[in-house]
């Protein structure tokens, strides 16, 4: 069982199954793909740059696919999934993981510039992407209050994960499609950065990561 606001060390699977169906208005999302450090061919991977990255677990497309299905089921009708994707994932294309998931549609996406220069063997990573999904009925006045979210995002994140992502970003999303009180999942919260954001924005965080520090 988990409890709400804290930092759950579980199965994001195990937790997405004990919520309720139709329960959430808004759900986070950020797959430790395993797809990107394969085809990006990291000759070093476990030894230097690539360890801190691939000492974490990783999902494989079957995984990844199993947490959409129980997300589609968490969120409620008109209700949003944050998606983050790094390059590879964006180029090849998502729609695979949504083949059976018909209910689910890009609406929107967000290019992260983490003001940062990251690795790459051809060019240099600074950016990461979030497909912003939404369960039908697809309804954009209804469900979406602030307008002034520009689709460049510059954030520079002070890290306390590998992989944290930017909390302002975040935070501006939460307000965008939840009110005070609402609830926001995050079944692979890593860092915590949403739960940073939801007690921010006085949300309530339910979320956990598999190797959360107990
Ligand atoms: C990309 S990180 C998330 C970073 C997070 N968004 C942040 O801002 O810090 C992905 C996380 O998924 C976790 N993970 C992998 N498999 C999992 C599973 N089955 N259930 C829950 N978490 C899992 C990893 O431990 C890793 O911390």
């Amino acid at each position: 069982m988990y409890k709400t606001n804290s930092k759950n060390k579980m199965d994001g699977i195990l937790l997405l199954s004990e919520l309720k169906s139709s329960s959430t208005k808004a759900v986070f999302f950020d797959p430790q793909y395993r797809g990107v450090l394969d085809k990006l061919s990291y000759g070093n991977e476990g030894k230097s740059r690539g360890k801190l990255r691939s000492a974490l677990p990783q999902m494989s497309e079957d995984t990844i696919k199993s947490f959409l299905v129980e997300i589609e089921r968490v969120l409620s009708p008109s209700g949003y999934l944050f998606l983050w994707v790094d390059k590879f994932h964006l180029c090849e294309g998502i729609s695979a993981w949504f083949a059976d998931i018909p209910t689910m549609e890009i609406v929107d996406l967000i290019t992260w510039n983490k003001l940062k220069m990251g690795m790459g063997y051809r060019t240099r990573r600074k950016s990461e992407y979030l497909v912003i999904l939404q369960k039908v009925p697809k309804l954009a006045k209804a469900t979406w209050k602030i307008h002034n979210i520009p689709d460049v995002w510059d954030e520079k994140v002070n890290k306390n994960h590998a992989h944290s992502k930017p909390i302002e970003l975040q935070k501006m999303l939460i307000q965008a499609v939840t009110d005070i009180g609402d609830t926001v999942v995050d079944p692979a919260a890593g860092g915590y950065s949403v739960l940073d954001a939801c007690l921010q924005t006085e949300r309530q965080f339910i979320g956990c990561d598999i190797e959360t520090e107990e």
